[in-house]
């Protein structure tokens, strides 16, 4: 990035920063998370007991990747937003002989580019395509891309941390991309017993407190705000009307905050909203999804704990 970039990129964070900071429940967007430490932390969170999607997920993967395989078809170009060390991608890419091309995205690029050389030696026969583009805005596929089914993969649940009005952005880009015959396959948590829910973002080595209070460790390094982190708590709580579980930080005092110009001012016992997760019931899902895709195939664990769903455009 040239100094221009790298200078308005800063300034709209600590433009979105202060607006969140602004409303009554102070909230701060979640990607802000990912910093090089944020990433290794939510690596972290992934080993965790308590932690169960990632693990479930990848043995719905590695159970189902033969059926799998028929869904998507016999040349798939197959893309993935968000797709951090695609770790749970190898799976496919394994064990998959339809695959012809394989299309990584991510927003920063040194990461990406990194990933997708250790891709190139560990999978010769695929094509490795690395996209460094914002998802949630419409974008287009590189020239280069081959002709072949256009399969878009996003799993973690991760769609569950837009809000509602954001999943029907992100669901129409989505259509978009991967034209008539394509196809989406996506990771959805599903509900469960709120004790296993708030267990899995409370856990009890406290990862995902520290993971949780690194964004404003990551905003304090980035914008040069004055967070004190350690009169900051962790709660991550259930909230059933909007069937999502939410990740807060509580100010034990009252604080004053500088950013660039400004000076947020907290009370204490009040919090900043920093994530929300929501949890789907199979129905509650193909509804959320039903003006742009159909369902035509749900893979589930044997606790139905999590899902993997194959969905067709409209
Ligand atoms: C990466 C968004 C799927 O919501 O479960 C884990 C992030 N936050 N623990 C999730 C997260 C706290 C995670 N996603």
């Amino acid at each position: 990035m040239t100094e221009t970039e790298l200078l308005s990129k800063k300034t709209s964070m600590l433009e979105e920063v202060i607006s969140g900071l602004s409303q009554q429940q102070k909230t701060l967007p979640s990607k802000f998370f990912y910093d090089e430490r944020g990433s290794k932390l939510f690596d972290d969170i992934t080993e965790l007991d308590e932690y169960y999607p990632t693990r479930t997920e990848r043995k719905i993967l590695e159970e189902n990747v033969n059926e799998i395989a028929e869904y998507l078809g016999e040349k798939i170009l197959l893309i993935e937003p968000g797709s951090g060390s695609s770790s749970k991608t190898k799976i496919l890419l394994g064990n998959m002989e339809n695959i012809c091309c394989y299309i990584p995205m991510d927003i920063s690029g040194d990461y990406l580019y990194k990933v997708a050389e250790q891709l190139r030696l560990e999978f010769p026969n695929i094509q490795i395509l690395p996209l460094s583009a914002d998802y949630t805005k419409p974008f287009e596929l590189p020239e280069s891309s081959p002709d072949a089914r256009k399969v878009v993969f996003y799993p973690g649940s991760t769609i569950g941390n837009f809000k509602m009005e954001k999943v029907e952005q992100f669901l129409k880009v989505i259509h978009d991309i991967i034209e008539d015959d394509g196809a989406f396959l996506i990771g959805a948590d599903l509900k469960k017993e709120i004790r296993v829910l708030e267990a899995a973002y409370n856990d009890s080595e406290g990862v995902t407190a520290e993971f949780n209070k690194n964004i404003l460790t990551h905003l304090n390094k980035e914008l040069g705000t004055s967070f004190n982190t350690d009169l900051f708590e962790h709660k991550s709580i259930w909230n059933e009307e909007k069937g999502r579980i939410e990740m807060h930080l509580f100010v034990k005092e009252d604080h004053v905050v500088g950013l660039g110009e400004e000076v947020i001012n907290f009370q204490k016992g009040e919090s900043i909203h920093t994530e929300n997760s929501h949890k789907y019931t199979l129905e509650g899902f193909a509804e959320m999804v039903s003006e742009w895709f159909e369902v035509e195939k749900v893979w589930t664990d044997e606790r139905d704990y999590f899902s993997l769903q194959y969905l067709e455009p409209r």
